[in-house]
């Protein structure tokens, strides 16, 4: 199993630290454009080896792509990260190019391979990189309601006062501040539906602070956050390299299903070795219905700017 990480920044080398620890691919490879960069970071994290006890091996190398050939999978980080106050849409005319050229670079070496796309504004560079990298659809992913709903379950875990491992609850729609769709009314804790333990008000407070969870840290960290980022790509990487068959929401090409069509959007998705193994059309309330309308709006908009 050979998987690819593209960007040694703060997200792609934590996505390669957890990579590396959950110990399931025998070759990592980290690609930047930075000289030295991604080699310095390999060698950091192969440091590591004999403290955290994993076996991959994790390569560095400044943007030689012939170093990626046949990866099952590649991580698509690179492009700029947002500062303080901005959207993620704003970051558009700088990633769109960076994400096109690298799409193209991967797929040429690797003609097989599984892509995730992380760089923002994702859904529409998942978009961007389904169109470019002629790859099949079930081979396009893009990273965004796996981190959103970490951050759900925790924001509720909080509420209740309860360990994260209690709650089950998923973040569909656009991966932006105004566009995710945190689906409060399916959440659960221990198969317990959330509103026997919050009322009204604190679910809407919950929902709000996630749709924002990425701002906030922006905001403290002065950019935009890696751990649970880097930890949910992690994760989706597993389950392609395992063929765990986890159902996550992540950004799919959509031909029909929720009434979109070529969009990529956050929805309920099987993933296993075939990347996006099935598509989960779940029943949406009316009132779920109508925000997955807007957050499918704000994304096409977006994706009208490419
Ligand atoms: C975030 C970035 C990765 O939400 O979009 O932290």
């Amino acid at each position: 199993m050979k998987v690819t990480i593209v960007g040694a920044g703060a997200v792609g080398a934590s996505c390669a630290e957890y990579v590396a620890i959950k110990d399931f691919a025998d070759e990592v490879v980290l690609i930047d454009i930075k000289e030295g960069f991604a080699e310095g970071k390999a060698m950091d994290l192969m440091q590591c080896s004999s403290l955290n006890g994993f076996d991959s091996t994790i390569t560095g190398t400044t943007g030689d792509y012939t170093k990626t050939a046949n990866s099952d999978i590649a991580v698509i980080t690179s492009g700029i990260p947002r500062k303080p106050g901005m959207t993620r849409e704003e970051l558009i005319s700088t990633n769109a190019g960076i994400v096109k050229m690298v799409a193209e670079n991967l797929v040429k070496h690797s003609p097989n391979v599984t892509l995730i796309v992380v760089s923002n504004p994702m859904d529409t560079m998942a978009y961007l990189a389904a169109k470019v990298s002629g790859l099949p659809k079930n081979r396009v992913i893009g990273m965004g309601g796996a981190l959103d709903s970490a951050r759900f379950k925790y924001n509720l875990a909080q509420a209740m006062n309860c360990p994260t491992s209690e709650v089950s609850a998923m973040v569909i729609g656009g991966h932006s501040d105004t566009g995710m769709v945190p689906l409060i009314e399916k959440a659960t804790r221990n198969s317990l539906p959330v509103s026997e333990f919050l009322d009204a008000d604190k679910q809407a407070e919950i929902v709000e602070a996630t749709k924002v969870g990425g701002a906030t840290l922006t905001k403290l960290l002065g950019t935009s956050a890696w751990y649970a980022p880097g930890a949910a790509v992690s994760e989706m990487v597993k389950a392609i390299a395992l063929d765990t068959k986890k159902i996550f929401p992540c950004s799919c090409l959509l031909d029909g299903q929720y009434g979109l069509e070529d969009i990529c959007i956050g929805v309920p998705a099987v993933i296993g070795k075939n990347g996006i193994e099935e598509i989960l059309e779940v029943e949406l309330s009316d009132a779920e219905k109508e925000k997955m309308k807007s957050s499918a709006e704000a994304v096409r908009k977006t994706n009208g700017l490419l």
